[in-house]
């Protein structure tokens, strides 16, 4: 809390007050072809903007894509030869993340760099067109999802250019605030204990929980691709469209803005320091420690099962 407050940096170098712009300086990204899920507003926007302006391909998957060409074009404004494609991707609807797969697949790009940052926070219940309740199947089992999808072509240009791929996930600091028991297996759907807060817990939890199990199988496999997730603060953006109270009572020092918001994001991303690192959580641009649930083997295993299963009965129904 004091660091977060104060600025101070860390081990790394930065601190809550590092910008994405501080923490990517001096790097060429050249070489490298990110996908951002959300890249068309808040911290998915600002991590394409700065990622593009480091000469990263950049391709904004976003469900609006309205918003999407508005958001190249704003980066193409400040440089026109940024590099910044738009893919239609509904993270809510499994069909939309596989026809965004295939989609992608078919342009034969490489892929170094999946960011896995779209999300919903705090929202009235409701089930997704696979018939999930809403946060969990939009900010994790969307991505699960779409991790899977993506992985083939991480490994063939991790093998072929011998460069790390990385994916990050943002989760959030409420990830220590789930349901009871971290997920709810045998309940996912149930709408008489529904809690708007403990449902984005919980689909904060699985962010987590995903990237470490996905940073094991990927070590097994021996291949060069690490999996992080980042809790990159508190940050005033259209997520926080649902809770008016919130926005009230919190202390406004505790706030970053945008360009610090993703910096935790650019450096997990991109950050030299970072190679070989995977499976760890960071916050304020440096390793942090999530939850005690959060870095449960056996609930991580037992999620990535459950989600395998939940992905295979919407694709069979
Ligand atoms: N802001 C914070 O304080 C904070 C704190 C901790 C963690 N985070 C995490 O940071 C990430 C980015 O949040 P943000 O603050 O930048 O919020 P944001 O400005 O609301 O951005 C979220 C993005 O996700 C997209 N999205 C939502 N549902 C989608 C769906 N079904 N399919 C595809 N895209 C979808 C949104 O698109 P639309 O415009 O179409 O809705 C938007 O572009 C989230 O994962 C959030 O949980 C944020």
């Amino acid at each position: 809390m004091f660091r977060l407050i104060s600025g101070i940096r860390g081990p790394s170098g930065f601190g809550s007050a590092s910008t994405a712009e501080h923490v990517t300086q001096g790097i060429d990204a050249a070489n490298l072809t990110a996908i951002i899920t959300g890249g068309a507003s808040g911290i998915g926007l600002e991590t394409t903007r700065v990622l593009a302006s480091r000469n990263a391909h950049v391709i904004i998957a976003a469900r609006n894509m309205e918003a999407a060409n508005q958001a190249k074009q704003l980066i193409l404004k400040d440089s026109e030869n940024a590099r910044v494609d738009v893919l239609k991707l509904d993270l809510s609807s499994l069909k939309s993340v596989k026809a965004f797969a295939d989609n992608f697949i078919a342009l034969n790009l490489p892929l170094n760099i999946l960011i896995n940052n779209a999300g919903i926070m705090f929202c009235p219940y409701q089930l997704s067109e696979d018939g999930i309740e809403i946060q969990f199947a939009t900010n994790h089992l969307g991505h699960f999802y779409l991790t899977n999808l993506l992985l083939d072509k991480m490994k063939e240009t991790a093998k072929c250019t011998g460069v790390e791929g990385r994916i990050v996930n943002l989760s959030s600091v409420a990830h220590i605030h789930p349901y009871k028991r971290g997920i709810r297996f045998e309940k996912i759907n149930d709408k008489s204990r529904y809690d708007d807060k403990r449902a984005y817990g919980q689909s904060k939890l699985a962010n987590i929980l995903h990237a470490n199990e996905l940073s094991r199988h990927l070590k097994a496999e021996g291949v060069n691709i690490t999996a992080n997730a980042v809790h990159p603060g508190l940050i005033m953006t259209n997520l926080f469209k649902h809770t008016e109270m919130l926005k009230f009572f919190s202390s406004c020092i505790l706030w970053k803005n945008v360009p610090q918001g993703a910096a935790t994001t650019c450096y997990v991303a991109v950050h030299p320091s970072l190679k070989g690192v995977s499976g760890k959580y960071f916050s304020d641009c440096n390793e942090s420690k999530p939850s005690r649930m959060a870095r449960d083997e056996v609930l991580a295993k037992k999620l990535w099962e459950f989600s395998n299963k939940l992905v295979n009965a919407a694709q069979n129904s």
